[in-house]
This record gives C-alpha cells, sequence and structure tokens, in this order.
C-alpha cells in the first residue's frame, strides 16, 4: 500500500492546470473541428483555416489525454491526500470533512477522469473516421462543464466559506 501523501506533488498540481487550460482551448475552439468533419462525411472539402483549426483541437485533445494519463499513472505511483481536515461536521462531533462529502469528492474526482477520457475516446474515433460519435461527444462535454463548474463551486466553498485549505492543495502559492 502506498502511504497517504501529505500533498500533491508539483508535477499533480501542474497537470491539473494544464488540462484546465486545454479544456478551455477545446472549449473555445470547436466549430472550425464541427465543419471540417461535416465536409469529410458530406464529400466535399473542408476550408484550409478550418483544417488547421481541427489539428489544434486533436493537439489539444491529445494533450489532454497525455496529461491525464500522466495524472492516473502519478497517483496509482504516489497516491494523491486525504480531503482536507476541515472543520467539524455541522450537528456532529466528528473532527473532518464529512464523511459524505468526502465521498462525493471522490466520486467527482473519478466522474472527472472518466468524463475526460470519454470525452477524448469519442473525440478521437470521430476525428479518425471509425465511428460517428459527435453528438455523444457534444453529450458529454456537457456532463463534463457540469461536473467542471461543482467541482469548482465545491472547492471555492471549501476555500472560502469552510476555510479547510482545500484550493492550497492545488494552488500552493494561497499558502500564507
Ligand atoms: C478543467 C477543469 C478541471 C478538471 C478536469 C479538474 C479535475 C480534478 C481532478 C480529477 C482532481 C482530483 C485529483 C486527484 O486526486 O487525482 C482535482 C482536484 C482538485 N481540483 Fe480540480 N479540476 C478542474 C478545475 C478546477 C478548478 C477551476 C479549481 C479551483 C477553483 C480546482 C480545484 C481543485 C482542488 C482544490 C483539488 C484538490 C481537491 C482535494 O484535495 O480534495 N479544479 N481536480
Ligand atoms: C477533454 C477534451 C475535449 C473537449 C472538452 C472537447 C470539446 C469539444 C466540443 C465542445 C465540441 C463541439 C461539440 C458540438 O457542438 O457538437 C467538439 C467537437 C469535436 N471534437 Fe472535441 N473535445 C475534446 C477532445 C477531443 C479529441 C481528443 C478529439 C480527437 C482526437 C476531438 C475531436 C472532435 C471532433 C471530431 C469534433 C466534431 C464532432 C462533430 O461535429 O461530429 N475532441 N469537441
Amino acid at each position: 500500500m502506498t502511504p497517504v501523501p501529505q500533498a500533491y506533488r508539483p508535477a499533480q498540481i501542474i497537470l491539473h492546470w494544464v488540462v484546465f487550460a486545454a479544456i478551455w482551448v477545446q472549449w473555445l475552439f470547436n466549430e472550425p473541428i464541427k465543419r471540417t468533419v461535416e465536409a469529410i462525411q458530406t464529400g466535399g472539402t473542408p476550408a484550409s483555416g478550418d483544417a488547421t483549426m481541427a489539428w489544434v483541437h486533436v493537439g489539444f485533445g491529445t494533450t489532454i489525454l497525455l496529461a491525464v494519463l500522466a495524472r492516473l499513472y502519478l497517483r496509482s505511483r504516489y497516491g494523491a491526500p486525504a480531503h482536507a481536515p476541515g472543520i467539524h461536521a455541522p450537528g456532529t462531533h466528528a473532527p473532518g470533512t464529512p464523511e459524505m462529502q468526502a465521498k462525493i469528492a471522490t466520486w467527482m474526482h473519478r466522474a472527472l477522469y472518466a468524463a475526460l477520457l470519454a470525452m477524448v475516446i469519442t473525440g478521437g474515433l470521430t476525428w479518425n473516421g471509425v465511428a460517428d460519435l459527435g453528438k455523444v461527444h457534444w453529450f458529454l462535454n456537457i456532463l463534463l462543464f457540469a461536473l467542471i463548474a461543482a467541482h469548482a463551486a465545491a472547492a471555492l466553498f471549501n476555500q472560502f466559506v469552510r476555510k479547510d485549505g482545500t484550493l492550497q492543495r492545488m494552488i500552493p502559492a494561497l499558502k500564507k
């Protein structure tokens, strides 16, 4: 068994924010790859600008894949810190993050990894013409967005309302 670390390793933190940045690129630049796929599927020729930008989407998507695989490797090799110690659960005398909240956080992190991998797989199969999963890719993106919004809101709530130092784990500079 890997001993539970006290903090995320710098590589884990850097990769977390690399994925965050790359996802913004995917959200901002996806119209050209949609037009490119449509042109190919209808026997047309994509505009050259669209084809170039399509490769940007594929490139950043591949970056996300590599970063997620590296993160899963680091996690299995070195583990991840237990959820923040937190304040007392309301209405109980138990110290630490309420058990239900810790469970939700664990499942939220698993769901985020799964959604990212599913995005890459459905995007890759569509791009390579193996299967037309553009609609699934679109739906998964909405799911991913909802997960990220809830995850970010939880991180901010824990940091600034519960004041348990959660955000400092991913932004060490926040440490006093
Ligand atoms: C692209 C969007 C994001 C994705 C896909 C994402 C994904 C993840 C994942 C999978 C973990 C678990 C890491 C592990 O234990 O292996 C994590 C942890 C964390 N993330 Fe994010 N995240 C995103 C954006 C954000 C944002 C915007 C914030 C801050 C507002 C944030 C704050 C945190 C914090 C504080 C942790 C550590 C939580 C803990 O130790 O319990 N994340 N993130
Ligand atoms: C987490 C990573 C990714 C995100 C967040 C993302 C996001 C998006 C979004 C928002 C769209 C537009 C969906 C729509 O409005 O219909 C899209 C389309 C597309 N993406 Fe991604 N993408 C990711 C990874 C990838 C990867 C790795 C590939 C290929 C290797 C890829 C290939 C495509 C293709 C081919 C389309 C056009 C689908 C169609 O119109 O049929 N994506 N992506």
